[in-house]
């Protein structure tokens, strides 16, 4: 697996598929003393557990994980780079990972396969669907499961309104898209974006929704490490 992509990719030649994780926010809901993609499940480190499902997936020809400038936690490892240029917003944070593929010679034409570092259950066969289902569209789209539960929305503490539920998704990620739409979309959506989808839907493009799994959870939550560890556990041969 390809680190570092120098010389640039020839134009023409195939798109290629890069993974890019951001891993710079402090976990403020997780309860935690650190950052959550640092608190450990199964004696390893959240985020080595996300990285090892990119690991495997062949056809990614590079990893690159995106943490806080001056954070030391995590070095670079087998297939996967680590450089510190994350920003003050998720959105920020990714949108410096983009500019740093490019620099390493990544072509605008490549995908890139945005994911949380906090989506510790990803496996790497969900990547692989994601990819066969978006390489060959003119948008990408990304992991997501129809909403199953009733929608409220809330005022003061109390339901202000039920919500139809037909036809909403839930996004997760890996979200897929091109390298020079996702760069633009996210310079024109701003800093306030959660996630990719909406920065290339604002553009007036419509990602394609991918069915996925609900045990690919953002562990956001200090009961969510409990059940990842369980999950991970039940996972084990
Ligand atoms: O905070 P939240 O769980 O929504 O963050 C989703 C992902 O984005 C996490 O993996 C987190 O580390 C990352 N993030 C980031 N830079 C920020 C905020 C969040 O890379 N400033």
């Amino acid at each position: 697996m390809a680190l570092i992509l120098a010389p640039a990719h020839p134009p023409n030649s195939p798109a290629r598929l890069h993974a890019l994780i951001p891993a710079a926010g402090i976990g403020s809901r997780a309860g935690t003393a650190g950052p959550k993609q640092y608190e450990l499940l199964d004696g390893r480190l959240l985020v080595l557990h996300t990285l090892s499902a990119f690991t495997r997936v062949r056809r990614l020809a590079s990893v690159l994980v995106v943490v806080a400038p001056g954070d030391q936690r995590l070095a670079a490892g087998e297939g996967y780079d680590v450089v510190p240029c994350g920003g003050a917003t998720r959105a920020a944070s990714v949108a410096a990972g983009l500019d740093e593929l490019a620099r390493r010679g990544a072509s605008g034409h490549d995908w890139v396969l945005v994911h949380d570092a906090a989506r510790c259950l990803v496996q790497p066969e969900w990547i692989e669907a994601l990819i066969a289902a978006c390489e060959h569209d003119t948008v990408g789209g990304l992991l997501a499961q129809p909403l199953t539960d009733t929608l409220k929305a809330e005022e003061g503490g109390r339901v202000q309104a039920t919500l139809p539920r037909g036809g909403k998704w839930l996004a997760q990620t890996p979200q897929m898209f091109r390298l020079d739409t996702l760069r633009q979309a996210l310079a024109q959506a701003g800093d306030a974006v959660t996630d990719e989808a909406s920065a290339i839907e604002a553009m007036g493009l419509r990602p394609m929704l991918v069915a996925a799994s609900g045990q690919n959870i953002k562990v956001t939550w200090p009961e969510d490490f409990a059940l990842a560890q369980a999950v991970l556990r039940s996972r084990q041969p």
